[in-house]
């Protein structure tokens, strides 16, 4: 548990890392303000970096939570996607630079963008910020500013990626997710045989930029890559139509961390449209949250005693079993039935699994799969642990409660311990105590504004009020 001057020292340093990641950048003569994720490596704005970004800067700078969210609504394509990544043309750090997308064709007047999304969270930040900001008028006015994006986006996603109306979504990028090498996505992925990629894809790799400003074994290998760009080609040869990538896509998936985040999406969005008396929208949001629900519920294997994706890339229909944090993301649906709910707390109360120093590693610990550095496979994130948290306190039971306490003080106290980075080593004590790798326990970049955000949202949500 971290002290009082601890806390507040802490908040001090996630101000000042959202002050130094902000930056002002015009488009079709209108100035955007915005939050690079971090300006080490991420000097764009992402989709669910920023609607996370958002939730934090309310409670520093409301007028700030709402200009991230406006500078990501500028980017919205004409069919309703909001894709997960707006480019700072003045920015070369990064790569896969705007040249690689394509995606012309959809820009608003100069706002380049690429050519995926990215979960929904977006919905949720609206419904959050607003409701966190003392100003009620002001968060009503934003609510109307923006409500009718948000419908744009929920229709995209329930034309374009639920086309056959099942309740759940298909993603046909692993960075879709922003869980990018989670190894739910290997066996789906190496369908794509490596030597089926032109050298002329192949040849883009040359020009990643994350191994050279940050360290390659904490990032997805060149082979992840090569599959990466190789999607990236074939949907741009597609011109982005949805309608023949949905179809085509060698690579497709229905993800439960996506589909859950568009449960709560749904959710969300029939309580904002109620607050501004849309209720027959009201009723199909809430209509569409059940779907998903029941949907996920489908997904629980009782052999397996956890959740499952699907690979349904050209009419597949594969059951993806990988032991990975995604499965505890339908505990934001409320009172799960009781087995399911049990199997899920179970492994994370399992050393063996996701009991670790710091909780809640994204593969379990004893996973074949398990990789100690490398991204989202293994690594504990800030943002996961977040879902976590808030799904733990839609349960009623005892051992929820218990659990919810140990992941947000423990997530508290490794951020203010070990600053603000990506991702860290979730066996921690582990090396602390063997003083072995003494460096390696925060990993990816640092200075990061995401984790700055969550440790602002948790701060506020479960140490100040108590409350949830
Ligand atoms: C990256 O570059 O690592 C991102 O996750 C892709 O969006």
């Amino acid at each position: 548990m971290l002290s009082r001057k601890q806390q507040e020292e802490t908040k001090e340093v996630a101000r000042r890392v959202l002050e130094d990641n902000k930056y002002e950048v015009s488009f079709n003569e209108i100035l955007y303000r915005r939050t690079v994720p971090s300006k080490k490596f991420y000097v764009h704005q992402w989709k669910w970096d920023s609607a996370t970004h958002a939730m934090g800067l309310i409670h520093l700078d409301p007028e700030r939570a709402y200009d991230e969210l406006r500078s990501l609504f500028a980017g919205q394509w004409e069919n309703g996607m909001i894709p997960h990544m707006i480019f700072n043309p003045a920015e070369t750090k990064y790569f896969p630079s705007a040249d690689v997308w394509g995606t012309g064709h959809h820009a608003r007047g100069e706002i380049i963008t690429s050519g995926i999304t990215q979960p929904p969270l977006i919905t949720k930040s609206v419904l959050y910020i607003t409701e966190h900001d003392s100003d009620k008028e002001r968060a009503g006015r934003f609510i109307d500013e923006v409500l009718d994006k948000l419908v744009d986006d929920h229709a995209y996603f329930k034309k374009y990626r639920d086309p056959k109306d099942m309740g759940l979504l298909t993603i046909v990028h692993p960075w879709e997710t922003g869980t990018d090498n989670s190894p739910r996505f290997d066996d789906a992925m190496e369908r794509i045989e490596l030597a089926d990629i032109p050298d002329r894809v192949k040849d883009l790799n040359k020009r990643r930029t994350d191994i050279k400003l940050g360290k390659a074994a904490h990032r997805p290998t060149p082979q992840d890559y090569y599959r990466y760009l190789y999607l990236v080609d074939l949907f741009r040869q597609w011109q982005w139509n949805y309608t023949t990538i949905i179809e085509q896509s060698p690579f497709a998936m229905q993800d439960v961390l996506f589909n859950s985040l568009w449960y709560e999406a749904n959710r969300c969005m029939a309580l904002l449209c109620r607050k501004k008396g849309r209720t027959k929208e009201a009723e199909t949001y809430e209509a569409w949250a059940d779907q998903t629900k029941e949907a996920l519920l489908t997904l629980w294997n009782p052999e397996f005693k956890q959740f499952i994706d699907m690979d349904v890339a050209k009419g597949r229909s594969v059951m993806i079993r990988e032991n990975t944090n995604a499965i505890f993301l339908p505990l934001y649906i409320p009172d799960l039935p009781e087995e399911i709910l049990e199997g899920l707390l179970q492994k994370l109360s399992d050393p063996q699994e996701y009991a670790t120093s710091f909780p809640v590693p994204t593969t379990a610990l004893n996973s074949p799969k398990f990789d100690l550095m490398r991204y989202w496979r293994g690594p504990t994130w800030p943002i996961t642990n977040l879902f976590i948290i808030e799904g733990l306190g839609r349960q009623n039971h005892p051992k929820a409660k218990k659990l919810q306490e140990n992941i947000v003080g423990k997530t508290l106290a490794v951020i203010a311990e070990q600053g603000f980075y990506e991702y860290y080593d979730p066996t921690l004590q582990n090396y602390q105590l063997s003083n072995k790798h003494k460096d390696e326990k925060a990993l990816g970049f640092g200075s990061f504004s995401w984790t700055a955000a969550i440790f602002l949202y948790l701060y506020h949500n479960y140490i100040v009020t108590g409350e949830k």
